[in-house]
């Protein structure tokens, strides 16, 4: 039965509103399937908080409160299980903020920083930008022809100077929700290689295949809680980016410390809208966001069947969660896949920031139609070349 209570179908016209998404492709006919952003409307249960706290008028600086402090400690009991403290919270206006600074707070200038490629492009310039070492490791793909992590080559390139892992849980671009055995491996990685563990859950809350379910890091051992600093938000699940409310969780005093030596004077507090947005996400978002599932698992399912169907020559493998495709179109021979695709009308997200050359990356969170729109264009580019 298809829900009716929120509608997904019909989307407000972001033109003139500075859409990063949007405005990129104003003034062309170029359909915008690319960052990660969605083109619904938010809850109506957080629009109503957002416009109560709109109303009052006074927009002054702001603390975290004991209502986003609330919510967001029983989102972390209620949803996934972890009884986390007030005092291991961080309120943040970014995760990308974030990412960066960890790299400087945990990791020295003679350091080095791992991750997993293909993944979300601060992964990769945030190590950079701090003037770290980085080590990339490509995900592999296990006995179900599913990307994982490949943990001989992580073992192999890793050196005594690395000291941070950054994770991405569930995984953006390729959509993976990590078991309990490959999280429990990747703690004792961490553990025997004594590294710090960033966990980017951002997604977490985007799973759409019923038969996985999203564990947080934090949540497997004690010993691996003590060195791992979290890092989530309500904005991918219920399209609040542009608030900038994001939060770490720290559980280990030391670290903690660390972290907030190392954002102090340079992070802002996060506005009164982010806090009224995460609350009212948090407390009363739940049918909205199952609702969403919904919708975005068929969105998932009529993409999965359209190529594998009408677009073969494009490898798309089976994803658990996000609304991010990941498509490997190398056997299509194009020279620039990005540039090939937007002159036939479809602007998709570059897999080479990803360190994922001859990929693209597209966002079906999405009206149906819109999405039906872009697979259209995409096919009738690939028959009239
Ligand atoms: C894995 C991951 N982390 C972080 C972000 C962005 O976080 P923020 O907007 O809070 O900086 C994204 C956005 O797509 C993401 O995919």
């Amino acid at each position: 039965m298809t829900d009716t209570t929120y509608d997904f179908d019909s989307c407000p016209d972001r033109n003139g509103y500075g859409s990063l998404k949007w405005d990129k492709y104003k003034d062309s006919d170029i359909l915008p399937l690319w960052v990660a952003d969605m083109d619904f409307t938010s809850a109506p249960e957080i629009i109503a908080a957002l416009q109560a706290r709109l109303n009052h008028g006074v927009y002054g600086y702001t603390i975290p409160f004991d209502e986003p402090v609330d919510a967001v400690l029983g989102y972390l009991q209620r949803q996934h299980g972890y009884s986390a403290k007030a005092s291991w919270l961080n309120f943040l206006p970014g995760m990308v903020p974030a990412i960066n600074l960890c790299c400087h707070a945990f990791c020295g200038p003679d350091d080095s920083v791992m991750t997993a490629t293909p993944v979300y492009p601060p992964f990769l310039s945030a190590p950079e930008y701090a003037g770290r070492e980085l080590i990339k490791v490509p995900l592999c793909l296990n006995e179900k022809d599913q990307w994982t992590l490949d943990f001989e080559a992580m073992e192999a390139s890793i050196k005594p100077n690395t000291k941070l892992l950054i994770l991405c849980s569930p995984h953006n671009p390729v959509g993976r929700v990590y078991t309990r055995e490959e999280l429990t491996a990747l703690a004792e990685f961490c553990e025997r290689h004594d590294l710090v563990l960033i966990s980017d859950e951002i997604h977490c809350d985007l799973v759409f295949d019923e038969s996985v379910k999203h564990i947080m890091t934090a949540t497997l051992s004690e010993s691996i809680a003590q060195r791992t600093v979290t890092l989530m938000a309500p904005s991918k699940t219920y399209n609040l980016p542009g608030l900038a409310c994001t939060f770490s969780v720290i559980e280990n005093p030391k670290l903690r410390l660390q972290f907030q030596k190392t954002i102090r004077g340079i992070i802002t507090e996060v506005n009164c809208f982010g806090y009224a947005a995460c609350t009212a996400a948090y407390n009363q978002g739940e049918p909205w966001r199952q609702a969403l599932l919904t919708y975005l698992k068929d969105n998932y399912n009529l993409l999965y069947a359209f190529i594998r169907n009408e677009l073969p020559q494009i490898t798309f493998r089976p994803m658990q969660a996000t609304y991010l495709a990941w498509f490997d179109v190398s056997r299509l021979g194009l020279k620039n896949p990005i540039k090939f695709f937007e002159d036939h009308g479809v602007g998709l997200s570059d897999g080479t920031p990803f360190a994922g050359p001859q990929h693209v990356r597209l966002n079906f969170g999405c009206p149906r139609s819109r999405l039906q729109e872009g697979l259209e264009k995409i096919k009738s580019a690939l028959q009239n070349r």
